[in-house]
């Protein structure tokens, strides 16, 4: 292993620029990342046009950003691993071509690191190398997915499970429309159920008894949607104990919906480590919930990097091409890329 190996991670899958250079395996040397979310919030979502041309804006002054933060040049670097997908057609766009011509500039490899599996290395970035290793469960949940991965070895995945409709943060995003609370509805409602009776409505947790690792969150966003129509039919105001209750309720419902089958993937595979990732890990209640769950070892990144950023991309690159043994440097962005 090399320890002086600088890689270069780029991620812009969606609506956040992220750089980042490492050192090594884990050793991070620079950390940048511009959020989009204030320039989406009017529109109630990420527009994807917009993202785009923010990530076109942002990208350049970032990367040198980064790259005077570490004291290096872009020919010091051994790798450039960039997000090429899932994720906005547009904004993968931007991420890898830029990529890719820094990569011809500075003639440096390039790898094409799937967003998915960027989000399974989050957790590990603040571990030592040796504390959490295949294999291990991986839960991912984020606006756009909401899956369950036997990590068997890096680069050997098993999908065990996913949702059926909506992901978690999605299901976050329109309840909070519901509810009338500004985009990205997540943090919104985190904020407000810590003042709520998680127990005040009686939301149903989808799936939760069924034998299959699966999720459905659609039906809960409908619950809530009848239970706010129901409460206005009756002239009852939504005042501010009303709006913590049905956020309390509403995160109580899809975090025991999640921790149901955590703790069913553990008892199937008889494996109690799982690295937990995506913007969803970010919330309080599940993040207590997982910690407290019997028989589970659960593993959470910190804060900024449950949503996207680009030391995970970094990382999963990193340790893409420690495995690779032909690179291919055309590569093309893939929206649709599963793991
Ligand atoms: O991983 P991420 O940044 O982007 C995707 O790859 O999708 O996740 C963004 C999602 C949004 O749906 C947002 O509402 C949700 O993560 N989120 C949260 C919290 N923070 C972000 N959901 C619940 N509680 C939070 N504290
Ligand atoms: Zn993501």
């Amino acid at each position: 292993m090399n320890k002086d190996f600088l890689t270069l991670g780029i991620e812009t899958s969606c609506d956040d620029t992220g750089v980042a250079v490492l050192r090594g395996e884990r050793e991070i040397l620079a950390e940048l990342l511009s959020s989009q979310i204030k320039d989406h919030a009017g529109f109630g979502g990420v527009v994807p046009e917009f993202a785009a041309r923010k990530h076109l804006e942002n990208i350049l002054p970032l990367v040198n950003a980064a790259l005077n933060r570490a004291n290096i040049t872009g020919r010091d670097l051994n790798l450039i691993a960039v997000t090429r997908g899932p994720g906005l057609m547009g904004s993968l766009m931007v991420g890898v071509m830029t990529a890719r011509a820094l990569a011809q500039a500075w003639n440096v490899n390039i790898i094409g690191v799937n967003h998915l599996e960027g989000h399974m290395f989050a957790p590990l970035v603040d571990l030592k190398l040796d504390e959490l290793v295949p294999p291990f469960l991986s839960l991912i949940v984020s606006g756009g997915h909401t899956q369950i991965i036997l990590v068997k070895n890096f680069g050997e995945y098993k999908l065990l499970g996913e949702t059926r409709d909506d992901a978690a943060g999605e299901a976050y995003d329109k309840a909070a429309r519901v509810l009338g609370l500004p985009y990205p509805g997540g943090p919104e409602i985190d904020k407000l159920a810590a003042q709520g009776d998680n127990k005040a409505f009686d939301f149903p947790v989808p799936l939760k008894n069924t034998r299959e690792i699966e999720f459905s969150f659609s039906g809960l966003k409908t619950a809530l949607l009848w239970r706010v129509k129901k409460l206005q039919a009756d002239n009852i105001e939504l005042d501010d104990k009303i709006m913590c209750d049905l956020c309390a309720s509403f995160q109580r419902a899809v975090t025991e919906a999640l921790a149901a089958k955590v703790k069913l993937a553990v008892k199937l595979t008889g494996i109690k480590n799982i690295a937990v990732s995506g913007g969803v890990a970010a919330n309080s209640a599940l993040r207590s919930a997982l910690k407290n769950l019997r028989g589970v070892k659960a593993y959470l990144p910190k804060f900024s990097r449950c949503t996207d950023n680009a030391v995970m991309i970094a990382m999963a690159g990193k340790n893409n091409f420690d495995r690779s043994q032909s690179l291919s440097k055309n590569f093309s962005p893939d929206p649709a890329l599963s793991i």
